[in-house]
């Protein structure tokens, strides 16, 4: 598939790689890539094939740094409301892809920027990279979802001082802060975020994709529910080929082989 602001490449050990790609504005988000994220979002969606989504920058210097400044400066309250709605609708179905996703944040992560890595499940960092919700200093909130996900990743006081005082920080904070799971240095982070892809993607596949939902769709209900949910989804995996062929394995001292039924 083709984009202006972005690469989307599937390989075949079902792993997708998406690469924000649009130098001259540090792969800030306008309406433009927002979009064209959704559309390489719904096509991936799509591939039964599908077993891990990576999310990272092109060039040196940013991951995403932010939502489009330029886009935004004329905009009044009701384009700015249509704006927002946008950057959540595709993040939710980043949040919501059935596969595991990962941010492989190797450089700025800014604003928006650090709001699709927060919409993803995991978070890596290279040595190089600058997590921050700077919008305070545009005298605006985050609008792509980052009042909501950042306090429930890393804590409501930790995520009110980023937002309130605008501050960037290292990768090693970040880990310090629960943002950012691991730190590599900057010319190995795509080859440990693949080696870690590559892990997950070796997994029952309908396992792993029953477990995230049943993690994120939990943490939107009451616990009674979420423990039901758990234990319903447990019941229904042992209805699965491949819950055999792993139990079959172990018994038997082989490698289990998944199909993904
Ligand atoms: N939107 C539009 N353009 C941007 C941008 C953004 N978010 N971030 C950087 N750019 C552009 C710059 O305007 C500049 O363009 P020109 O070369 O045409 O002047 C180019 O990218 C390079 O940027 P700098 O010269 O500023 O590079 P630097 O190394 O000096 O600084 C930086 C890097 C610290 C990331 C700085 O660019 C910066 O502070 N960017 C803005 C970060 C920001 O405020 N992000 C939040 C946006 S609001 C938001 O995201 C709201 C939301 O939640 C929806």
């Amino acid at each position: 598939m083709e984009f202006a602001n972005l690469s989307l490449t599937v390989r075949e050990d079902g792993i997708a790689w998406i690469e924000f790609n649009r130098p001259k504005a540090l792969n800030a988000f306008n309406t433009e890539t927002l979009l064209e994220l959704e559309k390489a979002l719904d096509h991936v969606a799509a591939d039964p094939s599908l077993r891990v989504l990576v999310l990272t920058g092109g060039g040196e210097k940013a991951f995403v740094a932010g939502a489009d400044i330029a886009e935004m400066a004329d905009m009044g309250a009701t384009r700015a409301r249509v704006f927002s709605s946008v950057g959540h609708r595709v993040f939710d179905k980043l949040e919501k892809l059935p596969v595991p996703t990962i941010a492989a944040v190797n450089g700025f992560a800014l604003g928006g920027g650090m709001e699709v890595a927060l919409a993803c499940d995991l978070i890596y960092a290279s040595d190089r990279a600058k997590f921050g919700q700077p919008e305070v200093n545009l005298a605006v909130i985050p609008g792509f979802g980052g009042t909501q996900r950042l306090p429930r990743k890393i804590g409501s006081m930790r995520a009110l001082e980023l937002c309130f005082t605008g501050d960037l920080v290292s990768a090693d904070k970040a880990r310090e802060i629960g943002l950012a799971l691991e730190v590599f240095p900057a010319a190995e982070l795509r080859a440990c975020v693949d080696g870690i892809a590559k892990k997950i993607a070796s997994k029952g596949p309908l396992a792993i994709s029953a477990m995230k939902r049943v993690v994120i769709e939990g943490a939107s209900c009451d616990p009674r529910t979420a423990n039901l949910l758990e234990q319903e989804t447990f019941g229904v995996l042992f209805g699965s080929e491949d819950q055999k062929e792993g139990m079959r394995a172990f018994l038997e001292k082989r490698p289990a082989s998944f199909q993904g039924r």
